[in-house]
């Protein structure tokens, strides 16, 4: 198959994609966050060829992408007021709600659960297709299972090219990392994935949050993940990663000890001064969380490369956006976090 690439601004792209998702076919979709692999959400042989594609365990179900709360109202019941209140301050934009699914909801959609997630993505053209398909459009992380997500075409292209119908190029996407995910159907609401609506965001309209065990830590092998796709190895490279935690120094300090000649060091900007010998790879400004979830998941990608035997990663720390590159970072070094301070 040959995937077109389509231009968000050529007259007759939004037709052409909306078609190509009413016949059951595949899209990859810009949106602020990463880029989505597109299909009808209501049609489950169209959904089951994104699991086919991106190689992605069944249980593991999907974000329905919406033009808004009317839309919302024919997939979902019993939809709580605080679900207009997020919608009305942060769509369209990074965030995922998890509300109870109404019956026509495929199975195959929701990974067999009685809830379903929505979300309205700020990219004009990606809503436009919904509005044209005139469905809800299942989305997940357009990158095959397990590694890192795709934040530009051409991520997109290195995993898909010649598998799916077409792609629409939006360049770059301005967060770069997953959206938030709240779980609305328990009190206190409960964030399943942190991104760009940070917890402070969320707790001014929610006032309380529970923040799910799986953010912050590795589930043990009995305990049931909320977000069923929080249970996989994730975001990672083929090689080990591992979180080097502490003082600028400190850090510096285990790394230069440890360091080989096959490995990386993933930092921040202003720290590439410490590691001239060390091929290093700077993602972002420590100084401003969001550079750095807008250059993690290229950074990961890049570092994905056979040659390299081990990663010592940089992670920043707080709770705004940086809550998100920790997650995402934690994940992809399965939680091997060193404390540098405890060393040496
Ligand atoms: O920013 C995003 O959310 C991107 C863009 C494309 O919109 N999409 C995305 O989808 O990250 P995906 O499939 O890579 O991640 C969705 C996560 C998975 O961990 C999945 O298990 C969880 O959402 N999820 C989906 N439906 C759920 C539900 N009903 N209950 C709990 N978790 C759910
Ligand atoms: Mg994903």
């Amino acid at each position: 198959m040959n995937t077109l690439i389509l231009q968000p601004d050529a007259p007759d792209t939004v037709a052409i994609a909306a078609q190509i998702i009413r016949d059951g076919g595949l899209v990859a979709l810009p949106t602020e966050t990463v880029y989505g692999l597109g299909a009808d959400g209501l049609n489950p042989l169209a959904v089951d060829r994104i699991y086919e594609a991106k190689g992605r365990p069944k249980d593991n179900p999907m974000i329905l992408h919406v033009t808004g709360m009317e839309q919302v109202e024919t997939l979902c019941h019993h939809i709580p007021p605080c679900a207009y209140a997020l919608a009305e301050a942060y769509w369209p934009g990074p965030l995922t709600m998890i509300l109870p699914a109404r019956e026509h909801i495929p199975k195959r959609t929701t990974g067999g659960l009685s809830t379903v997630a929505v979300r309205c993505p700020d990219s004009v053209v990606t809503r436009q297709v919904i509005a044209a398909s005139a469905t809800a459009i299942a989305a997940p992380s357009a990158n095959l299972s397990g590694k890192p997500s795709t934040t530009t075409v051409q991520h997109v292209l290195h995993d898909h090219d010649g598998k799916i119908e077409a792609v629409i190029d939006g360049g770059a996407c301005r967060v770069g990392v997953e959206s938030t995910i709240v779980d609305l159907t328990e009190t206190p609401a409960r964030l399943l994935r942190p991104g760009g609506v940070t917890p402070a965001q969320l707790r001014e309209i929610l006032g309380d949050l529970t923040v799910d065990k799986a953010v912050t830590a590795q589930l043990g092998p009995d305990e049931i993940a909320r977000a069923p796709g929080m249970k996989y190895r994730h975001y990672a490279p083929q090689c080990q990663v591992v979180i080097v935690a502490g003082s600028r120094e400190k850090a510096a300090a285990y790394i230069h000890a440890h360091y080989q000649n096959s490995d990386r060091v993933l930092c921040f900007e202003e720290e590439l001064p410490l590691y001239k010998n060390c091929n290093p790879l700077a993602y972002g400004r420590e100084a401003d969380a969001r550079t750095l979830c807008a250059g993690l998941f290229a950074a990961l990608r890049e570092l994905d490369d056979p040659k390299v035997r081990m990663v010592y990663a940089r992670c920043p720390e707080g709770e705004g956006v940086s809550y998100a590159v920790q997650n995402r970072l934690k994940k992809a070094a399965a939680f091997q976090i060193i404390d540098a301070e405890e060393w040496g």
